[in-house]
């Protein structure tokens, strides 16, 4: 695939099959995590964490923990892959850009071999809610979760394609 089709292609999925990523597919979406923009150079205090949970114990508390504060659901939609993306505060106040560039790119290399992908931020409330939660995946001192990326495969194969629009587009010439 190339780029630019991955970027008009990725859509937010909410319907996840059984099937897991694999250990090679996963390792292509950290170098690929890991090859975004981050602020201060790489220094320690902007740095990122991913953490990568496939224990399914864990994954129905998270479910079941965020679901309970939104009324009801499965905020991670039967994934059987979910990937937290946490940042501490750092003296460039911008760490939120740092996870989410990371974040984009994790999307996009995901879509590039044909995953499907959702990024969320419902989940990141139920680790802020509930300490348990938040001790259970084991984050470095000072680190906040800021998003939370599902990842794996849907049969839901309803919307492919992206329609041009400018309408939030100013031209000024
Ligand atoms: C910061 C942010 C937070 C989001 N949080 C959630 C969420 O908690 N649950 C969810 O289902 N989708 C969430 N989304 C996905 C958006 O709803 C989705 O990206 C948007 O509707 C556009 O659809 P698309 O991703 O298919 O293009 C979030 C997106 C962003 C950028």
């Amino acid at each position: 695939m190339q780029t630019f089709e991955a970027i008009i292609y990725r859509k937010g999925v909410r319907s996840y099959t059984n099937q897991q990523v694999s250990d090679e597919q996963l390792k292509k979406l950290i170098l690929a995590a890991n090859a975004a923009p981050i602020s201060g150079g790489g220094y320690r205090d902007s740095a990122r964490q991913l953490t990568i949970i496939q224990n399914m114990e864990l994954l129905n508390r998270i479910s079941k923990t965020a679901g309970e504060m939104m009324g009801g659901g499965d905020p991670i939609y039967g994934a059987k892959t979910l990937i937290i993306i946490s940042a501490p505060e750092n003296s460039f106040h911008a760490e939120q850009i740092d996870v989410g560039l990371m974040a984009q790119s994790v999307l996009l290399a995901a879509t590039d071999m044909s995953l499907n992908t959702i990024l969320m931020t419902s989940v990141i409330a139920a680790f802020q809610a509930n300490a348990e939660l938040l001790s259970a995946i084991n984050l470095p001192q000072g680190y906040h979760p800021f998003v939370g990326i599902t990842v794996g495969y849907t049969d839901d194969d309803t919307v492919k394609t992206r329609e041009y629009k400018d309408d939030n587009v100013n031209y000024l010439r």
